[in-house]
């Protein structure tokens, strides 16, 4: 994975037929996807559950981009190793999932895969200054985590700004996750976001066999963001 700081579009398979995942994933990608974006839910750091490693191992092989795991979970670090195995490109964990996130960004990095913090909203971005050495990606949540559809917290957009003046040179992905979609891609964009994961906005109107919808739902959502990036 070569770093660079071009709109990249992700979506989220939250959003897709849960039944029909490689399927899914193919259609996304055939219609412009640039990362594929996991969300693993527990039913205990958040109020939902999805997936664990064993599915995500077995949607690995439908994935010809780069696999972008979202853990909402908590504990993390006893199943680091199952998602190595299962073949994420980058693991992302919550600041807010356990006292040593330091040490579960060390072991990501050890376990072979990019290292991801995620924020949630109620999270200043400054507690990720002392992390940042230890991150590939910071994403910044725009919902609450936990549920696909959710309406964009608009007092995110100062902290998204404000983490990547905190980045500078640093090769560190900006992520925003929750609520993007045509209005809101410019607004992160133009705040300094470089991956934008997208679940509703994408699957919207498509589906496996008819993606037609998908490939129209990634332009219109990356034109809107390349026309804001640097605002
Ligand atoms: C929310 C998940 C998101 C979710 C986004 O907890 O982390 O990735 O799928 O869905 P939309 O784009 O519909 O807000
Ligand atoms: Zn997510």
């Amino acid at each position: 994975m070569e770093f660079d700081r071009s709109i990249k579009i992700a979506p989220s398979i939250l959003a897709a037929d849960f039944a029909d995942f490689g399927r899914e994933i193919e259609a996304v990608e055939a219609t412009g996807a640039d990362w594929i974006h996991v969300d693993v839910m527990d039913g205990h750091f958040v109020p939902n559950i999805t997936f664990g490693p064993q599915v995500v191992k077995a949607i690995r092989k439908h994935v010809r981009t780069v696999m972008d795991v979202h853990l909402m979970i908590a504990p993390v670090d006893p199943y680091i190793d199952a998602f190595a195995q299962a073949g994420a490109d980058i693991l992302t964990a919550h600041l807010e999932a356990g006292p040593h996130t330091h040490r579960t960004l060390q072991a990501v990095r050890g376990a072979g895969m990019k290292s991801g913090l995620a924020l949630n909203p109620g999270t200043p971005v400054a507690a990720a200054a002392p992390l940042l050495d230890l991150c590939d990606l910071v994403c910044v949540m725009t919902v609450n985590p936990g549920f696909g559809g959710q309406a964009f917290i608009e007092t995110q957009v100062g902290q998204i700004r404000e983490l990547r003046a905190m980045i500078g040179d640093r090769n560190i992905h900006v992520e925003v996750d929750g609520g993007v979609d045509l209005r809101t891609a410019g607004l992160v964009a133009g705040a300094g976001a470089d991956v934008l994961v997208a679940g509703s906005a994408v699957f919207k109107g498509g589906t496996a066999a008819e993606p037609k919808a998908y490939g129209e739902n990634i332009r219109a959502l990356r034109d809107a963001a390349n026309n804001a990036q640097g605002d």
